[in-house]
């Protein structure tokens, strides 16, 4: 495959961090003139290194711009049905904040904010955290169960995360779905050891993989290799709390909008009426896309929203 390096933002390849803010920023002004986003973005660049902060565009910022990213599309609004709400909440900027220490991630997000204010205000923000990380490189769901497992390595995590032999500005960007999850801990934790187990096709005790599991294992509906094409995607997932409610903040990269989509139908019951067992200790309330451009010079190149390298 054609060499990456130094193309993508290095975040997205990176393990999750300990702590992480998913902050979503609207336009404050829809009729707002491409040349004020553009300053906005100007002021953003030299924060958005691409690994303490991870950037995406979405639809309606790309088209406020008077550009097109081939495959950019809204979230879709069909997913839901048999029984089951996926909601789509369109968002229009996307940084993924991530660090060590969650008072350094509040001053980053300030930065950010001012940066991109007047033209972005904030809509919505999300403190995300990494559970019971072990050496092997993972981290848990709230559930106990580990995350991330499956996620292509190597060489497959490059082909499943980022696009390819597209040409400049377009290399090594990335194609973002993200949803957060809310937990209903007391449901899950009022399953048996092996309904707990069958809920997810692996055992919480070694993380392998049930053979004989139902039609509705959450690894069963997912089995990347199982699609037509095969859907692969880089997971990186943090579970999530505020006062009252916990769960998990999904994120998917992919080289395109469509590995997700292939996952999402199957789980929501699309292709043969079996609902993911997941919608039973889980819900997710919001659902976006967005695009993550590539990196040039260590700034965002941003060649393909007619802006240079911000
Ligand atoms: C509450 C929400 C979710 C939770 C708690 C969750 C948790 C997990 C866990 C524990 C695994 C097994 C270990 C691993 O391979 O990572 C897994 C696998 C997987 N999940 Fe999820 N997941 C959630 C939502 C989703 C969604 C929305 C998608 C995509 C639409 C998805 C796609 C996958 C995939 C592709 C795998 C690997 C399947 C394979 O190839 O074996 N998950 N998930």
């Amino acid at each position: 495959m054609q060499d990456l390096s130094n193309l993508y933002q290095p975040g997205i390849l990176e393990p999750v961090p300990p702590v992480a803010r998913y902050c979503v920023f609207t336009l404050t002004d829809p009729g707002i003139d491409a040349g004020a986003i553009q300053e906005a973005l100007t002021r953003l660049s030299p924060l958005a290194d691409g690994s303490d902060v991870v950037v995406g565009f979405g639809p309606s910022l790309v088209s406020a711009l008077a550009c097109e990213v081939p495959g950019l599309h809204e979230f879709p609004e069909d997913f839901s049905g048999h029984g089951v709400k996926v909601p789509a909440t369109p968002g229009t900027l996307w940084c993924w904040i991530r660090g060590s220490d969650l008072g350094h991630l509040l001053h980053l997000t300030r930065k950010v904010q001012k940066a991109l204010r007047p033209a972005f205000g904030m809509k919505h923000v999300v403190n995300g955290f990494r559970h019971a990380w072990s050496d092997s490189g993972f981290g848990k769901d709230l559930t106990g169960f580990e995350d991330g497992t499956e996620n292509p390595k190597g060489e497959k995590a490059l082909e499943a995360a980022f696009a390819h032999g597209l040409g400049q500005g377009l290399d090594g960007s990335s194609y973002v779905a993200v949803q957060q999850w809310v937990h209903d801990l007391d449901a899950f934790e009022a399953l048996g050891d092996r309904e707990k187990d069958n809920h997810f096709g692996r055992r919480l005790a070694d993380n392998e993989e049930i053979e004989d599991a139902p039609e509705t294992a959450h690894v069963k509906r997912t089995a990347q290799e199982s699609f037509d094409p095969e859907a692969f995607v880089l997971r990186r997932s943090m579970p999530w709390m505020d006062d009252l409610r916990a769960g998990l903040m999904f994120v998917a990269f992919g080289k395109s909008h469509q590995a997700f989509e292939q996952q999402m139908r199957r789980m929501a019951g699309q292709d043969d009426g079996i609902v993911d067992a997941m919608f039973s200790i889980s819900q997710p309330v919001t659902g976006a896309y967005f695009w993550c451009p590539p990196m040039r010079d260590g700034r965002l190149d941003l060649r393909r929203l007619g802006l240079g390298v911000a």
